[in-house]
């Protein structure tokens, strides 16, 4: 384990089917004014906004509400909800939903008292706030992308086309409690749920695939893989199996709170990559990462044969004997192959709206990362981009 590190997580986890109950107690150390911001509507028809409506009211809440936090939220939509929350005073935000609807409220959360323009400030200049930040509670509907549980917030400036993430130094940021119940996941559609997996699982291994030193992280990473990988593969033939369900939202949430980042350089490459994509198609964030992958991984193995070997040896069990490292780890990625074909992910940019004119502007959006094994340049990035058509 090199390099040196702080951590700290200061969410509270509230895990399980009674988790809701929780909420009750997490309110009283809040003022009355809570802004309660949600998506598109899936709340309303599965009993979970009538549920926490419910349990506010009960504790003598003045509700306002941000509705149609849209997938991939934009710029637009975080002007519209600062002044929502800056007229109600808000003591509180409430984010019930996936990662959009909590990216979007901690972004509102260091937004609403920010005296610049904070598209410039936390986005273009990644600054960190100066101001009053409002504290956040997220009720998590979508798994996938471990934003319960981090200082992360994605937006997408519409107009310019860029989608750029800004993972807040202070964890502060970080929403205060997150009640995580698997039962309400159970009504994403296929195709949000296995996006969700592949984003988990790319989590992973954006940390996993950096470094060269015999590193905890890692046999943590290969530990939560297997768990994704054997529970994803139940969660796909009966979406409704509870055990596997709970065991990814488990697995999503240590994916990206920070933990298994410790001690490692971390790539973030195909991150950069789908989210460019996701910029110019505005696609799924899961299947946007999903798309790239394998040409990436493909691109770079090369450059970090040791880790690729150890990743088919110890999370897909390709057995070693006779063959060198360049064949398992080939193998590896094989394997990796045939279980996103099994899921039903989308492999390639092309099935996301993207085509052969778009590759240049996407390739100019994408930021280049250098922790991993291969500090691309933009040639490599248009091949790779090529490669994902
Ligand atoms: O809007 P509603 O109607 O709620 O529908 C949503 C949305 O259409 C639906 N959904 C959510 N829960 C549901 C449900 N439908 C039925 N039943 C439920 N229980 O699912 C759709 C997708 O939701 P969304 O929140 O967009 O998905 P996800 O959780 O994947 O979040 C994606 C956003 O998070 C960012 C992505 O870039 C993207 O903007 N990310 C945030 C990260 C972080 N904070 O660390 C890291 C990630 O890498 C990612 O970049
Ligand atoms: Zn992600």
């Amino acid at each position: 384990m090199l390099g040196n590190f702080m951590y700290c997580n200061p969410t509270k986890l509230y895990f399980g089917e009674d988790s809701l109950n929780y909420l009750n107690e997490e309110l009283q150390k809040y003022g009355n004014n809570v802004v309660l911001i949600y998506g598109g509507g899936s709340i309303k028809e599965n009993g979970i906004y009538d549920a926490v409506v419910g349990l506010l009211n009960r504790n003598g809440k003045n509700i306002a509400e941000i509705s149609g936090v849209m997938p991939n939220p934009t710029l637009a939509k975080l002007y519209e909800g600062i002044e929502i929350a800056k007229k109600h005073e808000a003591d509180l935000l409430l984010a019930v939903g996936g990662g959009s609807v909590c990216d979007y409220s901690k972004a509102l959360s260091v937004s609403v008292n920010c005296k610049e323009d904070p598209w410039e400030k936390y986005y273009l200049r990644f600054e960190e706030p100066d101001c009053e930040c409002i504290p956040v509670g997220c009720i998590l509907t979508m798994v996938g992308t471990g934003s319960e549980m981090n200082a992360g917030a994605v937006i997408t400036n519409e107009k310019t086309k860029q989608k750029i993430g800004h993972v807040f130094a202070d964890e502060k940021i970080m929403p205060r409690f997150s009640i995580l119940n698997p039962k309400y996941t159970m009504t994403l559609p296929h195709y949000q749920m296995v996006s969700g997996i592949y984003d988990i699982f790319n989590h992973i291994c954006e940390q996993y695939f950096s470094g060269d030193d015999d590193n905890t992280s890692d046999y943590i990473s290969e530990g939560l893989m297997k768990s994704l990988i054997h529970s994803s593969r139940i969660a796909n033939k009966n979406p409704q199996d509870y055990e596997a369900r709970s065991n990814i939202m488990w697995t999503a949430t240590w994916a990206l709170n920070t933990l298994v980042s410790k001690g490692k350089s971390t790539d973030w490459m195909v991150h950069m990559l789908g989210q460019s994509v996701g910029g110019h198609t505005n696609a799924t964030h899961g299947m946007t990462l999903a798309a790239v992958s394998l040409p990436y991984y493909r691109y770079i193995m090369e450059y970090g044969l040791e880790k690729f070997k150890c990743f088919a040896v110890n999370v897909w069990g390709i057995e070693a004997n006779g063959k060198d490292d360049r064949q398992l780890a080939e193998e590896g990625l094989k394997a990796m192959e045939n279980w996103m074909k099994e899921l039903g992910l989308v492999m390639s940019i092309t099935e996301l709206g993207a085509n052969e004119n778009m590759i240049e502007a996407i390739a100019d959006t994408t930021f280049t990362m250098n922790g991993g094994y291969k500090v691309l340049d933009h040639e490599e990035i248009v091949e790779i981009l090529k490669a994902s058509l």
